[in-house]
């Protein structure tokens, strides 16, 4: 079980770092991915754009290649069973160990204006749509373990209190290849917050991915053969390595090595091998954008998936905690 919230567009970080994980987890195992449209709400009150931002998750998820005829994809406010277990949930999650939060303490810091309860019980929230499922495996990156933590304590706590009825959730990958996907900008990493200009997304069109690319930054090339590579140049083959064909790579490692590499024509190639990657996922995610009655189907089927597999845990937890008094 995993959730995405529909509050930016996907870069080539997510897909390498998340939904990519989550298309080789569907065949598998028994998958719930959700948009984490609730989620949002702590942060992005206005709600006029929230539907177009929700659809286009949808799309962009579909498009490389998550399967909803596999995987139960839904929305996370249409399975109203999570708010009940939220509300159960935040009578076990104390204040202090919700202030201690480092998500927390960073959006205090961001909007100090609109420091709601939300924000405060998020972590309860994830926890609730993690063990509505009973699920164990959650494909998250780093910045989640803390929130991964939280849901142990309280599913556990649940489990002392009223009898055992969660399982612990604990993040998954496969094996230990986390991917690195560096920015453009040879500093950090993709992301939606940091550099626009230095990070790839899937909506990208060709002119805008080649634009980018071709911005990156490189020197005047090695002047002694086999040097170490500079951050920057390091990060532009690790790129490569993400897209391009093995024989590019070790053309152009031994350009570097004998000090022939020229770094123009090796991001004009990095640029087309993008362009060639990231077009198929752009066109598909922007046909199955203007489908609404498929994404509708979608979104209705993922729906029931996840509305059965809640009822059944609903179930359980209500005789657990003896508020079935019919
Ligand atoms: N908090 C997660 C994020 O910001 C999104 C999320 C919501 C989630 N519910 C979840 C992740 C349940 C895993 C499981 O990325």
């Amino acid at each position: 079980m995993s959730g995405i919230r529909p509050t930016g567009f996907l870069h080539l970080g997510n897909y390498f770092g998340a939904v990519r994980n989550y298309v080789r987890m569907q065949d598998e195992f028994d998958c719930f991915f959700m948009v984490a449209d609730l989620h949002s709400l702590t942060t992005h009150p206005d709600t006029r754009e929230l539907k177009i931002n929700v659809q286009r998750v949808l799309a962009e998820n579909i498009a490389s290649g998550l399967d909803p005829e596999k995987v139960a994809l839904y929305c996370q406010s249409h399975i109203r069973e999570t708010s009940e277990l939220y509300l159960y949930l935040n009578m076990l999650a104390y204040q202090g160990e919700l202030e201690k939060t480092v998500t927390f303490k960073d959006k205090v810091r961001q909007q100090p204006d609109n420091v709601n309860a939300g924000l405060l019980t998020y972590p309860v929230l994830q926890t609730a749509d993690i063990i509505l499922h009973r699920a164990e495996l959650v494909p998250v990156g780093k910045d989640q373990e803390q929130h991964l933590e939280m849901a142990r304590t309280f599913a556990n706590r649940f489990n002392h209190r009223y009898g055992e009825v969660f399982p612990e959730p604990k993040a998954f990958n496969f094996g230990d290849e986390l991917i690195k996907v560096p920015s453009l900008d040879g500093a950090g990493k993709m992301s939606k917050s940091e550099n626009q200009l230095a990070t790839l997304y899937l909506s990208d069109d060709d002119e805008m991915i080649r634009k980018k690319v071709m911005k990156a930054k490189t020197d005047s090339g090695p002047s002694e053969p086999n040097s170490k590579k500079p951050d920057y140049i390091e990060n532009i083959f690790l790129l490569m390595k993400l897209v391009s064909k093995p024989e590019t790579i070790r053309h152009y490692e031994m350009a570097f090595n004998d000090c022939t590499v020229r770094y123009g024509d090796l991001k004009k190639q990095l640029a087309e091998d993008m362009v060639a990657f990231i077009t198929p996922i752009r066109q598909r995610a922007e046909t199955i954008r203007q489908d609404q009655k498929y994404l509708k189907e979608v979104m209705e089927k993922g729906a029931e998936k996840a509305r059965r597999s809640a009822k059944e845990t609903m179930d359980k937890v209500r005789e657990a905690m003896r508020l079935n008094y019919y």
